[in-house]
C-alpha cells in the first residue's frame, strides 16, 4: 500500500488515498518518488480540459529513486536516481527512426489509453484499476513506470530540482534549443511567465537573445521573469494589444521568435501577430482539442512567418535531461530559484489552487523517504 493523489471525474479536487501497485513487469521499473512538479497540465485534466481516462493518479514532472526493475530492463538498476520522462519513446515506429521521439506512436497510445505499453496496468484501489497518467503517475509514493520512461541521472543533483526537468524545464529548454534554435542576439517575446515560460526565457538568455519581452497578466511575475533573463517586462492585464508593445521595442520590426506558453486562443493568435516577417512563433501551450485559432490566410504568403508547435521541448530525454543537468551544475540554467513552494501531498489541492493564483513559480510535492 501507498498513497496516491487520485482524480476520479473532473472538476473535483483530487483525493489523496491509500492505493497498491503491482510489482514492476519485464520492461518496467519501479521508482520511490522524491519530488514531483505541480504543472498546468494537470490542472488542464482537472479541468475537463484535456480528456483521459479516469480515475487516474495524476503528475507527470517527477524524480526519484529506483526501487526494482523487471527482468528484461537492462538501462537502469536499483538505486539509480532517476527523472521520469511522459513521452516513453519505443524507438521503433516511423517517428523514432526519423530522430523525433517527441512524436513516437506508442507514447501517444499509452497517454491516451491511460496503461504502460502493452495495456499493462499495475495501479489498483478499493474501487478496482486505476488509469496510469502520461505512463508517469508520479503524485504518489511509489510508482511503476516504462524502462524507457527514465533517464539515470548524477546522484549528486538534489531530487526536488531534477523532478522540475521531467516537463517544465525540458519543454522550454527543447522548444528555444530544437524548435526554434534562437541565436545570438535574435529578439524573443514570451507570453505566459509560469514554470515552462521562465525556462523559455532562461534558455533564451543562454542562447543569447536580446531583448527577451516577457509578457504576463499576472504582474507579480514581473520580478521572477527578469530575474530568469527578461530584459523587458509588459502587464497583459492592462491592455488586449500585446503586438504594438513588442514591435515597439523591436525596432519596428516584430520579434524574431515568439513563444506562447499559456495555451489560449487570444494569446496564440498574439503570437504569430508579434513575430516580423520571416520570423517564428512556438505554440507550446497546451489548448483543449476543441479550440480553433484564426489566422489571415493572405499573410501566410506575403509575410511567410513559420508557425510551428513544440511538444515536451522536441526533445530527446534521454540526452537532453542530463544535458540540462550538467548546465545546471554548471550554473547555467538557474533550477534552485524555479522552486518557489514546496507541498506534502496531502496539500496537492492548495499546490493547485496556488498555480491558478499565479504566486508561484514552480510549485513542487516532496515525499519523506
Ligand atoms: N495573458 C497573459 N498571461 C496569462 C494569461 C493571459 N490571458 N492567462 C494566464 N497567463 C499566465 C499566468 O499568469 C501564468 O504566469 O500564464 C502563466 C501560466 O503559467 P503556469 O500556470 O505556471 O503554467 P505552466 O505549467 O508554465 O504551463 C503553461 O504550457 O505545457 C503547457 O499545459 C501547459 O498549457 C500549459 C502551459
Ligand atoms: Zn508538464
Ligand atoms: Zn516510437
Amino acid at each position: 500500500m501507498m498513497r496516491a493523489a487520485v482524480l476520479v471525474d473532473a472538476n473535483e479536487d483530487l483525493q489523496v488515498v491509500e492505493v497498491t501497485l503491482d510489482p514492476p513487469g519485464p520492461r518496467e521499473v519501479l521508482v520511490q518518488m522524491a519530488a514531483a512538479g505541480v504543472c498546468h497540465s494537470d490542472w488542464h485534466v482537472m479541468q475537463g480540459d484535456l480528456p483521459v481516462p479516469l480515475p487516474a493518479i495524476l503528475g507527470h514532472e517527477g524524480a526519484g529513486v529506483v526501487q526494482a526493475v523487471g527482468e528484461e530492463v537492462s538501462r537502469v538498476k536499483p538505486g539509480d536516481h532517476v527523472v521520469l520522462s511522459w513521452i516513453p519513446s519505443c524507438g521503433q515506429c516511423f517517428y523514432c527512426l526519423k530522430g523525433r521521439p517527441d512524436m513516437c506512436e506508442q507514447a501517444f497510445t499509452v497517454q491516451l489509453s491511460g496503461t504502460l505499453p502493452g495495456n499493462a496496468v499495475r495501479l489498483h484501489w478499493d474501487h478496482g484499476a486505476l488509469h496510469h497518467y502520461l505512463g508517469t503517475s508520479c503524485f504518489a509514493e511509489l510508482t511503476v513506470v516504462p524502462e524507457t520512461g527514465v533517464v539515470v541521472i548524477d546522484p549528486t543533483i538534489p531530487l526536488r530540482q531534477a523532478a522540475l526537468v521531467g516537463c517544465a524545464v525540458t519543454t522550454g529548454f527543447g522548444a528555444v534549443t530544437h524548435t526554434a534554435r534562437v541565436s545570438p542576439g535574435d529578439s524573443v517575446a514570451v507570453i505566459g511567465c509560469g514554470g515552462v515560460g521562465l525556462n523559455v526565457i532562461q534558455t533564451a538568455r543562454l542562447a543569447g537573445a536580446d531583448p527577451i519581452i516577457a509578457i504576463d497578466a499576472n504582474s507579480q511575475k514581473e520580478t521572477l521573469a527578469k530575474k530568469f533573463g527578461a530584459t523587458h517586462f509588459i502587464d497583459a492585464s492592462q491592455s488586449d494589444d500585446l503586438i504594438t508593445p513588442v514591435i515597439d521595442l523591436t525596432r519596428g520590426i516584430g520579434a524574431d521568435f515568439s513563444f506562447e506558453v499559456i495555451g489560449r486562443k487570444e494569446t496564440i493568435e498574439a503570437a504569430y501577430g508579434m513575430v516580423r516577417k520571416a520570423g517564428t512563433a512556438v505554440v507550446i501551450g497546451v489548448a483543449p482539442p476543441h479550440l480553433d485559432v484564426s489566422f489571415n490566410a493572405f499573410s501566410f504568403p506575403s509575410q511567410s512567418k513559420i508557425l510551428t508547435g513544440s511538444w515536451y521541448g522536441q526533445s530527446v530525454p534521454a540526452i537532453d535531461i542530463p544535458r540540462i543537468l550538467s548546465l545546471y551544475q554548471q550554473g547555467r540554467l538557474n533550477l534552485d530559484e524555479l522552486v518557489t513552494q514546496s507541498y506534502r501531498l496531502n496539500e496537492v489541492n492548495q499546490a493547485f489552487r496556488e498555480l491558478i493564483e499565479g504566486t508561484v513559480g514552480r510549485g513542487v510535492i516532496e515525499f519523506s523517504s
